[in-house]
């Protein structure tokens, strides 16, 4: 069974990694899908997201990476994908999860959503909280892989310069 993990990844955190090492283990491929959603204003480009994402995947052999515009399901449906992939890390993600599984089942009932608890680890752990602790200074190399932390810096520190 196929699987993708739809998401926008911006960035990558050490939470996403642990869900598709994990999840990798579980499918025989994992579609690392990036959503590209041009209202909003994302910190990396899709092409960029799409480069580091696969620099910290590279030790998982049965992992892709790529991108999608418009329904995730019809995303999967294209790619033989019978699995959503989601994390799971509090309560409060539950309800917007849950929605979007049972949004996701009204469109196509043949795709299932499997939730994976997030490694308690990194329960605390989001795209943006890395990106607001990054903004002012703060230490993120616990919270994402070298090469995100460095785009990261090398981003900010261009604001800060410009
Ligand atoms: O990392 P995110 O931002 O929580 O991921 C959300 C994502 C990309 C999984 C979700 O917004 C999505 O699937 N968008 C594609 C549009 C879609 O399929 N909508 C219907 C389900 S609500």
């Amino acid at each position: 069974m196929i699987a993708i993990y739809p998401g926008s990844f911006d960035p990558i955190t050490l939470g996403h990694i642990d869900i598709i090492e994990r999840g990798a283990r579980l499918f025989e491929k994992v579609i690392v899908a990036v959503l590209s959603n041009p209202s909003k204003r994302p910190l990396f480009t899709v092409e960029k997201r799409i480069e580091q994402i696969t620099a910290c995947t590279q030790h998982i052999a049965n992992v892709e990476v790529d991108s999608f515009i418009g329904l995730t399901v019809d995303y999967a449906q294209l790619h033989n994908a019978g699995v959503l992939l989601r994390g799971l890390r509090v309560l409060s993600d539950f309800e917007k999860e849950l929605q979007m599984a049972h949004t996701n089942k009204t469109l196509n009932w043949e795709i299932e959503t499997v939730f994976l608890a997030t490694n308690k680890e990194y329960s605390f752990l989001s795209s943006s909280v890395v990106k607001e602790i990054a903004q002012f200074g703060g230490a993120i190399k616990h919270l994402v892989s070298n090469n995100v932390a460095q785009d990261i810096y090398y981003k900010y520190k261009n604001k800060q310069d410009e």
